[in-house]
């Protein structure tokens, strides 16, 4: 009798795929559902993206030993395909071999004494944005918080002294790649390449965006703009060691590019969660306000300097940031046959990365569906609650801009709470809007109302 084999592992399949879209249906109509009862299946649970089949690592310790080797689950798979189309060989799409270098020359521009000049932008791009608000009237958040965060982070980038309009014209045209670029990930690539109008409305605007982008690097690189402390001039004089290696005008382009989409949605749709939870929250909005009126008395407005007293809206952050992460689905692919969960994945296997299948794991949270911002009181958290919060990833590829976003959602949030009540009209629809780079509700109007 010839010997038994031994038998391969296979991850268990979530139930309730449709024949060729896979859970793609599940995945469009209800992500946060679906994807936060994954766990329910097992540790690492298999899911069909239409012809892809995709593995989801569901427990916590299991997504951190996955982001923990980005050697062997590298960027990779139909996410960071498509965002390459966009952002290049940024430091968010590049493969592991060019990433320690990017790295280190991009990390500079993200310390603390740089943050300090941002965080003046963050402020004044708030204050710009209520400039006209009075009692009654009513906002539609999220638009509002993309726009200032578009505005704060081209403040950061390019500084005031660029061209308004060269720095407009980025904005316009990105505006059209974000919307098309979710539609882009899930065409198959002979429909991406007809003339159909959104085709080539979204080629037409990549075109516009990469060519305006490459005339603001050029200025920069020329003397003639920037004023020396934005983020642009900080990449430009990147140094890589006492050797001096430094990113070239196309590594920048590519740079500018990825932090533009990296750090617009994402903030925005932090912002617009944390207000619509605040709203259903009295005691946690109570411990805001209090907060605000201790720290900023008569309004004063808020600076970086006083992030360490604002506690509480650190808290009501995280909590949203764990509750509602914006960045919901990333990939990976393995670069080498290996063994994950008892599983054997052969090399090229896909791999969904979201902080939703960890975010409400039991073995994080007691009560982990419920808005609970005293979770991360330091007396209270865990290290199994610190190991399942990954809405910024973890290990290398760890967001740059965490420190940078959550500067600005405390700074706007300060700003705009310590002067007024938003309060959310009747009629929200606050069912997740999937779009490329992040999951945001599909309306939400707040009426501004005197504190
Ligand atoms: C609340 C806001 C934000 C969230 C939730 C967020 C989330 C993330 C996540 C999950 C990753 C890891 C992706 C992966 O491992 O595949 C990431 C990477 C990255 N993010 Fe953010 N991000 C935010 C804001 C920002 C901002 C404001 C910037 C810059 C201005 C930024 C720049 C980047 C960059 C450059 C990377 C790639 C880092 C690397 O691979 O070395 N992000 N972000």
């Amino acid at each position: 009798m010839p010997p038994t084999a031994a038998p391969v592992l296979t991850a268990a399949t979530a139930p309730g795929a449709l024949p060729v879209l896979g859970h793609g249906h599940r995945l469009l109509r209800g992500p946060v559902g679906f994807l936060s009862s994954l766990h329910e299946h097992g540790d690492l649970v298999a899911v069909r993206l239409g012809p892809t089949t995709a593995h989801v690592p569901c427990h916590p310790g299991l997504l951190a030993q996955v982001l923990g080797d980005d050697r062997l689950f590298d960027k990779g798979g139909v996410f960071y395909d498509r965002a390459r189309d966009v952002a290049g060989n940024g430091l968010v799409t590049c493969p592991h071999r060019d990433h320690r270098r990017q790295r280190r020359l991009v990390q500079p521009a993200f310390r603390r004494p740089q943050l300090a000049h941002y965080a003046d932008a963050m402020r004044a791009e708030a204050d710009a944005a209520a400039a006209g608000w009075r009692p009654g009237l009513a906002v539609d958040a999220f638009p509002v918080f993309y726009g200032i965060a578009l505005r704060t982070l081209a403040r950061t980038l390019y500084s005031t002294a660029i061209g308004a309009e060269l720095a407009s014209g980025v904005e316009r045209s990105f505006d059209t790649v974000l919307n098309g670029l979710f539609r882009q990930m899930f065409l198959p690539a002979p429909v991406r390449r007809l003339p159909l109008p959104g085709n080539l409305r979204y080629r037409r605007a990549l075109a516009r965006l990469h060519a305006a982008t490459r005339q603001l690097v050029a200025a920069h690189r020329d003397g003639g703009a920037g004023n020396g402390t934005d983020l642009l001039s900080a990449l430009l004089a990147a140094e890589d060691g006492p050797d001096g290696g430094r990113l070239s005008d196309a590594e920048v382009h590519d740079q500018v590019i990825t932090l533009l989409a990296a750090g617009t949605e994402t903030v925005a749709a932090t912002l617009t969660w944390t207000l619509w939870r605040l709203s259903l929250h009295p005691a946690a909005a109570e411990q805001v306000r209090a907060e605000l009126d201790a720290v900023l008395p008569g309004g004063r407005a808020p600076g970086p300097e006083d992030l360490p007293r604002l506690a509480a809206v650190d808290r009501v952050v995280s909590e949203t940031l764990r509750l509602h992460p914006p960045g919901w689905l990333f990939t990976r692919v393995t670069t080498a046959p290996t063994e994950l969960a008892g599983r054997e994945l052969p090399s090229g296997t896909t791999l969904v990365f979201s902080p939703l299948a960890v975010a409400r794991h039991p073995a994080a949270h007691r009560s982990p569906a419920v808005f609970d911002p005293d979770r991360w009181r330091p007396e209270r958290v865990t290290p199994a609650a610190r190991q399942a919060f990954l809405p910024f990833g973890t290990g290398a590829r760890k967001c740059v801009g965490d420190l940078f976003a959550r500067t600005e959602c405390a700074l706007v949030l300060a700003s705009l709470l310590s002067r007024w009540q938003l309060v959310p009209e009747p009629g929200a629809d606050l069912r997740p809007v999937p779009l490329a780079t992040v999951l945001r509700p599909r309306r939400l109007r707040l009426r501004v109302a005197e504190r």
